[in-house]
């Protein structure tokens, strides 16, 4: 069965741009993505979106679908009203390049600034032994596809274009953690988290837990114990106030 949805697309560049609307045919099973590929092949050839696996794996096509933080692949169309307007925009939180697609680099520059996984001098590549549970643990979050939904939507950035500089943001917090958690990780991940990642910015709203599509626990699991990890050396207090409330 196919029926005609309208579709208002954020449209243009250089700090330019204004939502266009567009009526465009929907068929059974698809996804907003296919409406945007559709769209571009029938009415706007030079419509920028970003995407690669169409399989939820690759992290590409992120955008803002009514206001909320999605992947295009992922995000059915029969989840609207067939008389639905639908709104995609682009990311918020990153300068647009074109269109849909945005300039991501801050999240690989937040990246580099994370020291590798650092095993002790005297294990060698393939004596490293661990705990099953140490293993689970960070399997979680190496599900991440690197998508930057959770760093679109944290207020820290999302609002505040100053606090970049200091913010690591929710995905590369949660890295230091699981690096953290590491049995043979030796490097010092506290203090950086602290004072260099802005693990103090986040107050636990957990907005990124909310939209991750691969259902990481990134508040619960490596947020909050990166928290009272922290917190055995510094003051914290969202950690103090959870203390309070929760272990009376
Ligand atoms: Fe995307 Fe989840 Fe990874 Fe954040 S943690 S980048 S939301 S997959
Ligand atoms: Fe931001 Fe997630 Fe913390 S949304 S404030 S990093 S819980
Ligand atoms: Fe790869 Fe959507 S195209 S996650």
């Amino acid at each position: 069965m196919s029926y005609k949805a309208k579709f208002r697309v954020w449209r243009g560049e250089g700090g330019e741009g204004r939502l266009e609307d567009f009526t465009v045919e929907v068929n059974e099973g698809e996804v907003v993505l296919d409406i945007l590929h559709r769209l571009q092949a029938t009415q706007a050839p030079d419509l920028a979106v970003r995407w690669n696996c169409k399989a939820g794996k690759c992290g590409s096509c992120s955008v803002e679908i009514n206001g909320k933080p999605r992947l295009g692949c992922m995000t059915r169309m029969s989840t609207f009203e067939e008389d639905e307007v639908i709104t995609v925009t682009p990311l918020r939180t990153f300068p647009v390049i074109k269109d849909l697609v945005c300039d991501v680099s801050f999240n690989y520059e937040k990246a580099r600034q994370i020291p590798s996984f650092t095993p002790p001098d005297d294990v060698k590549p393939g004596e490293y032994r661990m705990q099953q549970v140490d293993v689970e643990r960070s399997q979680e979050f190496r599900k991440c596809i690197e998508c930057y939904l959770c760093q679109n939507v944290c207020h820290v950035i999302r609002d505040h274009e100053e606090n970049k500089p200091s913010f690591a943001g929710p995905r590369f917090l949660m890295r230091i953690a699981e690096l953290d958690m590491h049995p043979y990780d030796v490097a010092d991940r506290k203090d950086i988290a602290q004072d260099e990642h802005g693990l103090g910015f986040c107050n636990i709203t957990k907005c990124c837990t909310e939209v991750c599509p691969e259902h990481i626990k990134i508040t619960d699991n490596a947020l909050i114990p990166m928290k009272e990890r922290v917190v055995d050396r510094r003051y914290d207090p969202i950690v103090w106030l959870g203390n309070k409330i929760f272990k009376r």
